[in-house]
């Protein structure tokens, strides 16, 4: 017998109850995901971060995002975060993969990006996950359709052990624009870290950095290396059982750099839903596309709970702070 699960795991788990009470929102989504006719995206979100999202803040689809784009209003997405499945040997839920050769992961990685462009407004900005091996190819579709802008990289604090190779501890994402006007809000996504030179200015005063009830503080602007991020695990509430979950805190860092509150975020591959709920966490609006009917279920089930909680670990009084760190009375 499986044993229960720990008091402190603080996982998604989804109850026979909550599975019945989604069930409408289920049998909408795959519906959606399922037709042939042109799909009404949400109505403008709500003016400020944290406002009371209305029912038409967001979509969740379940289908195959292939299908579903086409069917999706021309230029009407602020932003295009995707986070496709990375090309690897691996199962997703119902579904499976084995590794393609990097040519037909760029072919594969072109035919979603094709689906995508023509919803894109000329202002918007598009971020692409992918890992070391996915890079390149990535970065080859991205790059002859777009403005390839940066490549964020982002330590997976928890690497996944290798015998005969370096662990893997990192993942990139790929920044691209559609032209030269784009947002770029530097303001909004600025780390709040630990000072380790506390260097002093003529006059003895701290330079750069404050002294407060939580330590000496620098706010410094936002690099391309991200190591502030946890990846989800099970004493998160964000934690699903979904295999390759992104954390909130990401999420977060991409829709404030480059959305505004009531913009039109897309996502092609939600999975558990992690854009969709930060969307809605910051205001934003979304359309967010799943295969996986489990999958979209839990989805359901976060943007339920980000109903009543609007916290995302990790960005607090509109800042990121590094990892395991905080305000003191968050601590
Ligand atoms: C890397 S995961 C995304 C994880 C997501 N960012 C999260 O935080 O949970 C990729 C997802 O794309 C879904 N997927 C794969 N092919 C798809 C398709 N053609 N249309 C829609 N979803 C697809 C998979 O089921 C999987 O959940």
């Amino acid at each position: 017998m499986q044993a229960p699960p720990s008091p402190r795991n603080r996982s998604l788990r989804l109850s026979a109850e909550d599975r019945a009470r989604l069930s409408p929102a289920l049998e909408a989504a795959l519906e959606l995901g399922s037709g042939s006719g042109a799909i009404a995206l949400p109505g403008p979100g709500p003016a400020a971060p944290g406002a009371e999202a209305g029912p038409g803040s967001g979509l969740v689809i379940a289908g195959d995002c292939l299908a579903v784009l086409p069917r999706l209003a021309p230029a009407s997405v602020d932003l295009l975060v995707a986070d496709p499945p990375y090309n690897l040997d691996k199962a997703f839920g119902s579904r499976s993969g084995s590794r393609m050769s990097d040519e037909d992961y760029e072919e594969y990685t072109a035919s979603w990006l094709e689906a995508c462009l023509p919803l894109l407004k000329p202002g918007a900005s598009v971020y692409a996950c992918c890992d070391w091996r996915g890079g390149a190819a990535m970065q080859r579709a991205l790059g002859r359709r777009l403005v390839l802008r940066n490549r964020i990289t982002w330590e997976r604090e928890k690497g996944r052990a290798a015998a005969r190779n370096w662990k893997g501890a990192h993942e990139d994402i790929w920044f691209a624009t559609v032209s030269g006007e784009y947002r770029f809000d530097a303001a909004a996504v600025r780390l709040r870290r630990r000072v380790r030179a506390p260097y002093r200015d003529g006059a003895g005063g701290p330079k750069d950095w404050g002294d407060g009830p939580d330590g000496k503080l620098r706010d410094t602007a936002a690099s391309n290396l991200w190591t502030d991020l946890v990846v989800p695990f099970w004493s998160m509430p964000e934690n699903t059982s979904h295999p390759t979950q992104k954390p909130e805190k990401l999420l977060a860092k991409l829709l404030l750099a480059s959305s505004r509150p009531g913009d039109l975020v897309l996502d092609p591959f939600l999975g558990s839903g992690t854009t969709a709920v930060v969307a809605k966490k910051l205001g934003r609006r979304f359309v967010g596309i799943e295969a996986d009917p489990e999958h979209c279920l839990a989805a359901l089930r976060r943007l339920e709970l980000a109903e009543a909680d609007r916290r995302i670990q990790g960005y607090e009084e509109g800042l990121f702070w590094e990892r395991n760190s905080g305000p003191r009375r968050s601590r």
